[in-house]
């Protein structure tokens, strides 16, 4: 993607006042408008669909994302980095570290380790590319207010880094609904392009949306913006080559007879949205288990890690370990 691109303003069909109502509406850049949809730039910024029509196709031209070959689809998949979790383990589970360009979710039960997780991953982004890290900065949305600076601090410390920098390194947000979880993302583009992030995260995605819409005649509505929600989520990813993790709980599925009872909540929207999904799981002696369960290419396999002082780092089970 052309990396010199003009303002918006600059587009066919931009004025002044219309670059405003973009703009307020969270659409800062050239690649904000053209990878957002039609109907969104109809809604939020209030503008005629002919007219968001124009500018989309537009923008669309300007960093030429229209049609691309096989060839170049491969070519933007060789851009694409892996950071690492700080287990040999998970990073072996999710085929060489946490991709760029995806959504990666990891689903559990409370205290399995999804936000000691988040955490430990916000640390490594900062790290340097021959270091395992993404050599840039980290947004964490934290909807459950379960983020702690001094567990990122003791993390820090413990792996011998600077603290102060690192939680320097992480810009962190607050959402207090699924309204205002829904306008961070919106307006995360052009924070995330400018302070070059490249970990997102979202602990946990779900909890707002399911605390709000209640019954089943407001499912439908809960599901159809939490899909444009993780579509958001998605080309943010690609358009920028950074890292999506998102967490969700687990909740009874009634009609297991066999097998696990319990699966990812969120149904098919967010079982289609994930490009990977992780199960994880808590076993004895403070070992817990992560699983792969659904994933485009990587095997259904699972792996052994543990909660310590630095993280996140393997764990050998009993019945496993040589001695
Ligand atoms: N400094 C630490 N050293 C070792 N273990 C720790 C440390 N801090 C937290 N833990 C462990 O991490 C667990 C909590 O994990 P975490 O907060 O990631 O769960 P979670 O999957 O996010 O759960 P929830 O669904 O409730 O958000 C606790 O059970 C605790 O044992
Ligand atoms: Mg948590």
């Amino acid at each position: 993607m052309s990396t010199e691109i003009a303002d918006i303003q600059d587009l066919d069909g931009v004025g002044p006042v219309t670059a405003g109502k973009l703009h307020e509406a969270g659409f800062d850049s050239v690649e904000s408008l053209a990878i957002a949809p039609i109907k969104e730039l109809v809604e939020k910024a209030n503008l005629e669909h002919s007219t968001a029509l124009k500018i989309s196709r537009a923008a669309r031209q300007t960093i030429h994302t229209d049609f691309v070959t096989a060839k170049q689809l491969w070519e933007r998949r060789q851009t694409l980095q892996r950071l690492s979790f700080g287990s040999n383990n998970l990073n072996k589970l999710l085929g060489g570290g946490l991709e760029t360009q995806a959504i990666t979710e990891f689903v559990g039960e409370f205290g399995a380790g999804k936000s000691q997780i988040c955490m430990r991953l916000s640390v490594n982004a900062q790290q340097l590319n021959k270091d395992g890290g993404l050599e840039g900065r980290v947004l964490f949305i934290d909807t459950e207010g379960t983020f702690s600076a001094q567990r990122v601090h003791q993390m820090a410390q413990s792996l011998q880094l600077d603290p102060e920098k690192v939680l320097d390194g992480i810009i962190y947000s607050r959402a207090y609904n699924s309204d205002h979880q829904i306008l961070t993302v919106d307006h995360s583009f052009k924070i995330c392009k400018e302070e070059n992030v490249k970990l997102m995260v979202v602990d946990s995605i779900l909890s707002h949306f399911r605390g709000e819409y209640i019954g089943r005649e407001s499912l439908a509505e809960r599901q159809q913006r939490l899909n444009s929600h993780l579509h958001k989520l998605l080309r943010i990813a690609q358009a920028l080559n950074l890292a999506v993790v998102i967490t969700n709980q687990v909740q009874a599925n009634p009609q297991a007879f066999f097998g696990d009872p319990m699966r990812p909540a969120g149904g098919n929207i967010l079982a289609h949205a994930s490009t990977h999904r992780v199960m994880l799981k808590k076993a004895s002696g403070g070992i817990r288990i992560a699983k792969i369960i659904d994933s485009p290419y990587l095997p259904e396999s699972e792996n052994y890690f543990q909660i310590t002082e630095k993280g996140v780092e393997d764990a050998t089970p009993r019945n496993k370990r040589d001695d």
